[in-house]
């Protein structure tokens, strides 16, 4: 069902919210990417996501809020340090991982005595949840290993039939999912990197006083259990180059020369900067544009649907650089390197 981006219409939310009140599952657009929600105090409800995405059931779920003031509804304590990145970053693509309160049903949480929180700005997340009155627990509304949805036609493809109501509010404006962390009363680790960059995350807990790290190195492996290195997938085989362009161009397409050479048909997920080094190849490559390097916003917003492109066209080989490990870059390259490592746990 087609709904406003901007002002979403009261009877197509009030019909959404019915379904959430009720332990169904309705998929819709946040600022992110699209979420597959259900209310997040009934243990049933959670049990059909689970279902729906056929998630592994030790992978927790991010609750949605409408506002920080319902913070006490699902968690039990929110340390100083938390309140300080709510109030900067919310509503918005951060999910802070928090101590959980036993309203909140431990299949959501896959066992874990924490619960993933944040508050989404997209208005349509926002009316809904307000309209349902109720935490709502969502993650990305992609099948389990997938690339995560960012338009209404990508959930439609991976969970079309298996969910109440698909609210179409157009293309999910960041395109790549929440940032997350784990807050306790001394620190902030990253479990995933995503949307908020880690460096505006730093630069706020840097201003606390007293000065709060952020905490990087090994990320979410064990923190977040369901966090596998193969997650975020197309169905080719996606393959890397890192580095910087002037040293790793020639390699690059050497590489995609010869698997063309081998009969694969080849996708490429293209930077600005390397369409004239591919020149001469369009016509034999299927090309997946993802903008300027020096437009980090843009490349995050584009992958997903991109390779999903990729995989529509019929690709068997998808070839992509990665763009550093700075700002939004970060993202990019957790999101590619999973895409790439089919297997690995
Ligand atoms: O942008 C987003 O975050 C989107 C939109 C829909 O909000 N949601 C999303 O959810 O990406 P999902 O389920 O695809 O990813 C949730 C991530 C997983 O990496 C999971 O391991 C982590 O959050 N997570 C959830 N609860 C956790 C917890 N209690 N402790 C540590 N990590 C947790
Ligand atoms: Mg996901």
């Amino acid at each position: 069902m087609r709904v406003d981006a901007e002002h979403p219409e009261a009877a197509i939310i009030e019909r959404a919210a019915a379904i959430i009140r009720r332990g169904g599952l309705v998929a819709f657009p946040t600022e992110t990417v699209y979420g597959l929600g259900a209310n997040a105090l009934d243990e049933a409800a959670v049990q059909g996501i689970f279902e729906a995405k056929r998630r592994a059931l030790n992978d927790p779920l991010i609750v949605h809020l409408a506002s920080a003031d319902d913070l006490p509804r699902i968690v039990t304590s929110v340390p100083p340090i938390a309140r300080a990145l709510a109030a900067r970053f919310w509503p918005g693509p951060l999910t802070l991982v928090l101590p959980k309160q036993p309203a909140v049903p431990d299949v959501a949480t896959a066992g874990l005595p924490t619960v993933a929180v944040r508050v989404p700005s997209h208005p349509v997340a926002q009316a809904l949840i307000r309209a349902a009155g109720l935490p709502i627990a969502a993650p990305s509304a992609n099948l389990f290993m997938r690339t995560s949805a960012t338009l209404a036609s990508h959930v439609v493809e991976d969970l079309g039939d298996r969910v109440d109501l698909i609210l179409d509010g157009g293309p999910a404006p960041h395109g790549i999912e929440s940032t997350v962390v784990a807050v306790t009363d001394s620190d902030v680790r990253l479990l995933r990197p995503g949307a908020t960059t880690p460096e505006a995350i730093a630069d706020a807990l840097a201003e606390l006083d007293p000065p709060v790290p952020l905490l990087l190195g090994e990320a979410g492996r064990t923190a977040s259990p369901g966090l596998l290195a193969k997650h975020y997938s197309p169905r080719a085989s996606l393959f890397l180059l890192t580095g910087e362009p002037a040293e790793t161009s020639p390699a690059f397409r050497r590489a995609i020369e010869r698997a063309v050479q081998d009969g694969r048909r080849v996708g490429v997920l293209l930077l600005d900067e390397d369409a004239p080094l591919l020149a001469d190849l369009a016509d034999q490559l299927q090309v997946a544009p993802l903008g300027s390097e020096r437009d980090l916003a843009s490349v995050a917003g584009r992958l997903f649907a991109a390779m999903r492109s990729l995989d529509a066209a019929g690709c068997d080989a998808m070839y992509a650089r990665t763009t550093g490990s700075a700002g939004l870059g970060l993202a990019i390259l957790d999101r590619l390197t999973r895409a790439a490592h089919p297997g690995d746990e």
